[in-house]
């Protein structure tokens, strides 16, 4: 089969995670006889500094052709985040749909958790962001800038095509995991939107009779993905709930350095996005020792979408082998080793 794959390496780290990436999808390539080809855009904040946008105007179309897109990470010291943030992976994630937002969780054996009781094995979840609504909308304001009577307003916008293929989404997912749903809701304080998220999940539990499920009040949730992460399989949230929730889970799993995250249009009408969950780390940027897992776990997830499973699993079983069995590790990881060493590594593992 033959891919064609968007490669967007962005700002500071992201152009050296992405080439590390690429180096471990060929290697799988050849030995799943897969045709991958990639063009490479320079869309970042470098580029935004440049030309005053951070990808051209019909940056959409063009990447409408692709099978999958390969983002490293954008931001930049010398730009507002939400440049980045608005200016590209947010047009990207909502003109292409990519409602899904799917961040698995995994602690590795060689990876201390920073959380007692979080072995290797046992903690082994996957946190379902809805990807393109709620809480982070436009719609709001200011008032009185400066005033003692300043306000400001932000709407949160939920519908229920929004609500209902996202749970509907993590509902299957939790079947085909043969696992369990956990819902985020605040209902108790948020008194319109959540409690209409809680029905549309309850109405979709009738239609998953074999999943169990259960919410909780987010910070609830948020002190048990702490205290026992063990227990978790599909968690549902919305956009802002799960932002928070997955990035806890990234810190709790080790580092931030090895988490992935995969955008998706579950439909196929649009091409996916996978990223690490990351940013540039402007404060390591340029030396080299940028933890590639990340990425390299993204690009594993993007072979999954692309209907290449055992593909997926070589690379994971690779990452895991290589943290398991060898001491190389970046520093992140309390090794010395470079991004190509470590990437050297997985890519003998594989
Ligand atoms: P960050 O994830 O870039 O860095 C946080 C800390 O983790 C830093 O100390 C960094 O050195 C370390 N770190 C992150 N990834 C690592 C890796 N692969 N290997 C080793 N260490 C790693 O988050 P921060 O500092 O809040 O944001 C920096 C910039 O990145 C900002 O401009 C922000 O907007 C942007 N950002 C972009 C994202 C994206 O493109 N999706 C996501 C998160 C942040
Ligand atoms: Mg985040």
């Amino acid at each position: 089969p033959d891919h064609r794959i968007a490669l967007i390496p962005g700002d500071g780290i992201g152009t050296e995670v992405i080439p590390a990436a690429r180096r471990v999808l060929d290697a799988v390539a050849v030995r799943h006889r897969l045709s991958l080809t990639y063009d490479t855009f320079d869309w970042s904040c470098a580029r935004y500094l440049r030309d005053g946008a951070m990808m051209p105007e019909d940056g959409l179309e063009t990447l409408r052709g692709y099978d999958a897109i390969l983002l490293g990470a954008v931001g930049s010291p010398e730009v507002p985040d939400h440049v980045s943030l608005w200016g590209l992976l947010i047009p990207i994630r909502r003109g292409f749909q990519q409602y899904v937002n799917l961040r698995p969780v995994r602690v590795f054996e060689g990876v201390p958790s920073p959380v007692r009781g979080a072995e290797p094995g046992a903690v082994d979840f996957v946190v379902v962001r809805e990807n393109v609504e709620g809480e982070y909308g436009e719609i709001g304001g200011r008032l009185n800038r400066g005033l003692p009577g300043e306000l400001a307003v932000q709407e949160a916008v939920f519908t229920r095509t929004g609500v209902s293929r996202i749970v509907d989404y993590a509902f299957t997912l939790a079947g085909r995991r043969g696992g369990t749903l956990t819902s985020a809701t605040k209902s108790n304080g948020i008194i319109h939107t959540m409690p209409f998220w809680d029905e549309i999940v309850a109405e979709h539990a009738a239609g998953h009779p074999q999943v169990a499920w259960h919410q909780e009040h987010i910070d609830a949730l948020a002190a048990k993905f702490v205290l026992d992460p063990a227990r978790f399989d599909v968690v549902v949230a919305s956009n802002l709930f799960g932002d928070i929730l997955s990035d806890l889970a990234a810190a709790v799993a080790g580092s931030i350095g090895i988490a992935p995250a995969a955008n998706l249009n579950p439909e196929r009408v649009f091409p996916s996005m996978f990223e690490p969950v990351h940013g540039s780390a402007p404060d390591i940027a340029g030396r080299g020792i940028a933890n590639p897992l990340g990425a390299i776990w993204s690009a594993a997830m993007m072979l999954d979408h692309l209907g290449h499973a055992a593909a997926a699993t070589r690379i994971t079983d690779a990452i895991a082998a290589a943290l398991a069995t060898t001491p190389v590790r970046t520093p992140d990881l309390g090794g010395s080793a470079t991004t190509d060493a470590f990437t050297d590594t997985v890519i003998s593992l594989l």
